[in-house]
C-alpha cells in the first residue's frame, strides 16, 4: 500500500488551546498516520479537512451535467464537475481511504455526506444496468482499505450495544465504501465523550491501541 487518502470531516482543529475544543477524531486520524509512517515512511498521503474546505452541494446543473455523456458535456457543464472530478482521481489512485469522522445527529457530518455525494457518479464509481433486474447497480473500483475512525458523545453504538439500532454513522460509511473501492472495512471508534468521565479517558486509549494493531496488521498484509 503506497498510497493513502486521509479524509477529515470534524469542524474542530486537532490542536486547540481548550481540550474541550479538541477534535477526537482528528487526533486518533493523526495517530493512525503518525503510526504508519513510523513504521513505513515510503507512503504518500493526500490530505483533506472538509470542514476547512466544504464540498459543494449538489444542485441541478451537477445532476444535469453528471447524467450528460462525457463527449457531449459544455464548458459549463465540464466546471460543475470539477470539484467531483477532482475528489475521484484522489479516491482512485488510493490503495487505503482514511475516514475520520464525529457522529452528527446519529449519523455522518453533512461535509462528509456532501463528499460521498460529489464522488459517487454514474459510470465513474458505479455502473448501471437494468439488465442485471432487482440489483441494477455495481460498484467500478476494487481492491481498496476502509479505515473509519469515529468519535461519539455516547456509547454502546457497536454491534450488540445499547445503541446500535441508533447507528447511522459506521453502517452507512461501509455501505458507500463498496463504491469507493473499498473491498475490507475497518472501524474504530472513541466513545463517551460528553460524560467527561474516565470511561471517556479509557476509550480514547483503547482506540490509540486498536489503532497501532490495525496498522501493525495491514502492513503485514
Ligand atoms: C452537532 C452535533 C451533533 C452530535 N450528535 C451526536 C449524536 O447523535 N450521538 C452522539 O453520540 N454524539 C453526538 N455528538 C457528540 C460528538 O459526536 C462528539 O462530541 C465527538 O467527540 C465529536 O467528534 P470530534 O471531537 O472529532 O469533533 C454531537 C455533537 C455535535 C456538535
Amino acid at each position: 500500500m503506497n498510497n493513502i487518502l486521509h479524509i477529515d470531516s470534524s469542524v474542530r482543529f486537532s490542536e486547540n488551546e481548550s481540550l474541550s475544543h479538541r477534535s477526537i477524531s482528528k487526533s486518533l486520524g493523526q495517530h493512525f498516520i503518525q503510526t504508519w509512517m513510523k513504521k513505513n515512511n515510503s507512503i504518500k498521503v493526500v490530505y483533506r479537512d472538509l470542514a476547512s474546505n466544504p464540498p459543494e452541494y449538489l444542485s441541478v446543473d451537477w445532476l444535469a451535467a453528471a447524467f450528460t455523456e462525457e463527449v457531449e458535456r459544455s464548458e459549463l457543464q465540464r466546471s460543475v464537475l470539477k470539484q467531483s472530478d477532482a475528489y475521484y482521481e484522489e479516491v482512485k489512485q488510493a490503495d487505503l481511504i482514511l475516514i475520520t469522522a464525529p457522529m452528527h445527529n446519529y449519523g455522518m457530518p453533512a461535509v462528509l455526506k456532501a463528499w460521498f455525494d460529489q464522488i459517487l457518479r454514474l459510470n465513474h464509481t458505479f455502473t448501471f444496468d437494468l439488465k442485471r433486474g432487482d440489483f441494477p447497480i455495481e460498484p467500478m473500483l476494487f481492491r481498496k482499505v476502509l479505515v473509519l475512525l469515529t468519535s461519539t458523545g455516547e456509547f454502546g453504538f457497536q454491534a450488540g450495544g445499547v445503541r446500535e439500532e441508533m447507528n447511522h454513522l459506521g453502517p452507512h460509511v461501509k455501505q458507500l465504501g463498496r463504491y469507493l473501492g473499498a473491498e475490507s472495512f475497518y472501524e474504530i471508534g472513541s466513545e463517551f465523550q460528553e460524560f467527561k468521565d474516565v470511561r471517556h479517558q479509557k476509550s480514547i486509549a483503547k482506540a490509540r491501541e486498536q489503532i497501532e494493531s490495525l496498522v501493525v496488521d495491514l502492513l503485514g498484509k
